[in-house]
């Protein structure tokens, strides 16, 4: 494949990533706009909670497309524009938490927790949500030095087990529906995006143990 070498200059990435940041921004302001204009529906609650939820899931996509984008493009810049990427997927889950623990609980931490206990659907949700907080936590330049690049990286990989627990999370709240299409459409693209990686790491396997052979039989013969 024909890779496009681009690399902007740190003033074109800069502005890149401040537009970013605003489309980012969008679906809150949205959210924040129609509560202003009371034209969140019958359901409001409903409204906020899908809104969110879908946000959050659309993140968590984003951010793991990078990788892939930037092996493909060749561009390796992109990789400075996860962390952000990431911490959007944390601040829309944040907001359906909220959300969740606000208008359907009132705050009562007792009724919630029953309430993750009661609905597999809440407790794969509040799973996926509990694991985002350690990536939240440990996104700054200091926790990865305080780390150590390679704990904070298998840390990180925890993303690979949260993005399919969202659509876990997704598909059982449809279920009672019966109406799979969208939990569908999302864990096809989570799958991809997984599977890629599985794949990247066979063949480098493959490609390690390859060069590795005629090495062992120069040993074996020297022996010899
Ligand atoms: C990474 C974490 C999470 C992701 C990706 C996620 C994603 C979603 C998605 C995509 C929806 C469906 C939106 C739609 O219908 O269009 C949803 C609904 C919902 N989620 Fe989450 N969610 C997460 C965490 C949580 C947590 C922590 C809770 C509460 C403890 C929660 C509670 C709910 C509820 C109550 C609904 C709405 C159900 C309904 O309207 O019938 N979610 N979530």
């Amino acid at each position: 494949m024909q890779r496009l070498a681009w690399n902007p200059s740190p003033r074109q990435f800069k502005s890149l990533k401040a537009v970013l940041f605003v489309l980012a921004l969008l679906p809150f302001v949205r959210l924040v706009a129609y509560a202003v204009a009371d034209k969140l529906g019958a359901n409001p609650l409903e409204f906020i909670t899908r809104s969110t939820g879908d946000w959050t899931l659309y993140f968590l996509c984003i951010t793991l497309s990078v990788t892939p984008l930037r092996r493909l493009s060749n561009w390796n810049w992109l990789v400075k524009l996860r962390r952000m990427l990431g911490l959007f997927a944390f601040f829309y889950a944040v907001l359906h938490f909220t959300t969740f623990i606000w208008f359907d609980h009132f705050f009562d931490l007792g009724e919630m927790w029953k309430d993750v206990l009661k609905r597999p659907f809440i407790t794969v949700g509040f799973t996926a949500f509990v694991l985002l907080l350690p990536l939240a936590l440990t996104s700054t330049n200091r926790m990865v030095k305080r780390l150590g690049a390679q704990r904070w990286q298998w840390l990180h990989r925890l993303i690979y087990i949260i993005a399919p627990l969202g659509i876990l999370h997704f598909w059982w709240m449809k279920a009672g529906k019966h109406d799979f299409a969208q939990p569908l459409l999302f864990g096809a693209i989570v799958a991809v995006l997984l599977l890629v990686r599985v794949w990247w790491r066979l063949r480098r396997t493959a490609a390690e143990s390859a060069l590795s052979r005629p090495r062992d039989a120069a040993k074996e013969s020297a022996v010899a």
